[in-house]
């Protein structure tokens, strides 16, 4: 059991399925963009981890940026302005590749390719460690998923609670 702040987490995924799984990803990759020299975006915090595991798999020539989704309110209007800051290079004509830690509503996803659909990118795909599917509600399809779980809240691997537990090797849930 691990606790953190106010509440207890027991062992969910160990280290080394994670790591069999983020191969898995990086093989599906590598084959599939095979010729190709991608833009990895690393989206933060969460997917630090994620992301190192899974470049450390990458045989092509490639980049990769870190990358965090920032909202506010516009000056001038009333509504939630979401934009990308971290993102210094021209994608335009590149193969992007989105790394998430977790896939879980889809809100992010959408906002990510809403923002890059304007930047003229030859394709655009998205990797996530953890996928929800029944919490999902979106249509953009998530291309390269390192396993799927239930719908409960969990730690570690770069996830967390209240900011703690990112730290967390092995993948631990509510209990
Ligand atoms: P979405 O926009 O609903 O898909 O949620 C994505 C973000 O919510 C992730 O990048 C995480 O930061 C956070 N999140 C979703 N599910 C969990 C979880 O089970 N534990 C920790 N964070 C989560």
């Amino acid at each position: 059991m691990v606790t953190l702040k106010d509440k207890q987490f027991k062992p969910y995924i160990s280290s080394d399925k994670i790591l069999e799984a983020v191969k898995e990803v990086a093989k599906k990759i590598n084959s599939d963009l095979a010729g190709e020299s991608p833009v990895f975006l690393a989206v933060l915090n969460g997917s630090f981890m994620f992301a190192a595991d899974l470049m450390k798999e990458i045989n092509l020539p490639c980049e990769i940026s870190f990358v965090k989704l920032a909202s506010y309110h516009g000056t001038t209007s009333s509504g939630t302005i979401t934009e990308l800051i971290g993102l210094n290079q021209d994608l335009t004509g590149r193969t992007v590749i989105i790394i998430e830690d977790i896939v879980d509503t889809g809100n992010t996803v959408e906002k990510l390719a809403e923002i890059l659909n304007n930047k003229k990118l030859k394709s655009f795909k998205i990797a996530t460690a953890f996928f929800k599917p029944t919490a999902y509600t979106k249509n953009i399809k998530v291309d390269y998923v390192g396993m799927e779980i239930p719908n409960d809240f969990v730690v570690g691997y770069g996830l967390d609670y209240d900011g703690l537990g990112r730290n967390l090797k092995d993948v631990f849930v509510l209990a």
